[in-house]
């Protein structure tokens, strides 16, 4: 725990004005490079994937694209869980279920392999940041279309001024640290 707070507090710099005027970016890399807070940020991660006595409840864990990849896989092999990517449009290479959302501009297209979660499969999501929930939203439809069920989303960081809970209704959603 105090290392969570640790790496997020003095291991996620705030950089202004990125990418663009009036927006706060937040960068992570510090701590991924950080052996000790990348390793309490994964194990906190994972524990959504835990049931009270610690038993692992899930079967794959899904990461998106980019920033989810690098959070996701290590908690895949924590939990002893298969880890699953969600690309950007036009990424994998074999059959694929597709779902497009809409971005402040424009509209973003994910996808997953058909076969990458088996019908019946529970399913924990891991990203790096909540802000309005339509990244989450998509990869849960993803997820659904494959016949597999979202048990919980991990996030490193929520955006509590935008609405990313709101967007995700009945989904348990535990984020280690609030913007
Ligand atoms: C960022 C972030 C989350 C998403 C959250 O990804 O990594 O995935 O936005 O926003 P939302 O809740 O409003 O959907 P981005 O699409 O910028 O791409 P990246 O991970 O490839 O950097
Ligand atoms: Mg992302």
């Amino acid at each position: 725990r105090d290392e969570v707070e640790r790496a997020l507090s003095a291991c996620v710099i705030d950089v202004v004005d990125y990418p663009q005027p009036g927006v706060m970016f937040k960068d992570i890399t510090p701590m991924l490079a950080d052996h000790d807070a990348f390793t309490a940020v994964v194990t906190a991660l994972a524990s959504a994937g835990r049931d009270e006595d610690g038993n692992v409840i899930v079967d794959k864990v899904v990461g998106m694209e980019a920033r989810g990849f690098i959070l996701a896989a290590p908690v895949a092999l924590a939990l002893g869980a298969g880890f699953v990517p969600v690309r950007k449009a036009g990424k994998l290479p074999r059959e694929t279920h597709a779902v497009s959302y809409a971005l402040e501009y424009g509209e973003a297209t994910l996808e997953i392999h058909q076969d990458a979660v088996q019908p019946g499969e529970r399913v924990l999501l891991v990203d790096d940041v909540l802000a309005t929930g339509g990244t989450v939203a998509a990869t849960r439809e993803l997820v659904e279309s494959c016949g597999g069920t979202v048990h919980a989303v991990s996030v490193l960081l929520e955006l509590t001024f935008l609405p990313g809970r709101e967007t995700n209704p009945g989904l348990t959603v535990t984020s280690l640290g609030t913007v």
